[in-house]
């Protein structure tokens, strides 16, 4: 999917992955809420907001965030269920671009789970440059992808892969596991768990061990690479 059309296809049933109130989103967006629990920015970004839920929970550390994705039903969507959220549509390689966007003071930026939707080198070099013209200096970049998967219709990056790219722009300041593995001996460990709760900590505690090189889905803290050599003199 790429298009703003092939998005609101998918879109055409709320929750379209299933992912809403399963263990596996509660664990990977508690991986993120962890960190970010002493921090309290004042502008924050959210693209590739979907339908909202991550944005909503990204709001408690902003005094306001702003929400963009492709897909207009989506962010319909988000806007009922978040109206306190300012939610906008449009391609994050066009979103980037704006000169409002560019011109907003955002301290906190975030692309979850969107990256790996760009194909090509190409779109994603403009990707990951666009996030980097963004923001104040200081600015704090979060971005997550899946890494150690595969599919026909999706080119995931590696650990390596997304690092390399980020690097070229960014300093990658933190690295960690937003979500274990789906692997045999998770499976029969939570096939023992006796309640949700119970498999609920144990994904939560098996992914806290796992490295974001073996990871399903990784996590990315991230400052301008010029942020930092300014920094430096
Ligand atoms: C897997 S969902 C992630 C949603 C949310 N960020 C989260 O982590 O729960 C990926 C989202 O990226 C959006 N997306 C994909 N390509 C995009 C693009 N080029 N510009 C903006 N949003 C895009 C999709 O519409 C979808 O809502």
């Amino acid at each position: 999917m790429r298009t703003r059309e092939e998005w609101n296809a998918w879109y055409a049933k709320v929750n379209p992955w299933g992912t809403a109130g399963s263990i596996d989103d509660e664990v990977r967006v508690e991986a993120l809420v962890r960190r970010l629990r002493h921090a309290k920015f004042r502008l924050g970004l959210d693209l590739g907001c979907g339908e909202g839920r991550l944005t909503h929970v990204l709001a408690q550390f902003c005094d306001r965030i702003i929400g963009y994705d492709i897909s207009d039903t989506a962010v319909q969507r988000a806007r009922v269920q978040f109206p306190h959220i300012e939610f906008g549509t449009g391609d994050l390689l066009e979103v980037v671009k704006r000169p409002e966007i560019l011109a907003s003071p955002f301290d906190f930026v975030a692309s979850a789970e969107t990256l790996y939707y760009f194909q090509t080198d190409a779109e994603r070099e403009e990707a990951v440059s666009g996030l980097a013209r963004l923001g104040l200096p200081g600015c704090l970049f979060f971005v997550s992808v899946i890494v150690n998967s595969t599919s026909r219709y999706r080119r995931y990056f590696s650990h390596d892969e997304i690092v390399a790219l980020l690097s070229r722009h960014f300093v990658v300041i933190d690295a960690f596991a937003c979500l274990a593995q789906d692997t045999f001996g998770l499976r029969a460990a939570r096939a023992l768990c006796p309640t949700r709760e119970s498999r609920r900590r144990l994904t939560a505690a098996w992914t806290a061990l796992t490295a974001p090189q073996d990871c399903k889905h990784a996590g990315y803290f991230a400052l301008k690479r010029s942020q930092v050599a300014s920094d430096a003199h």
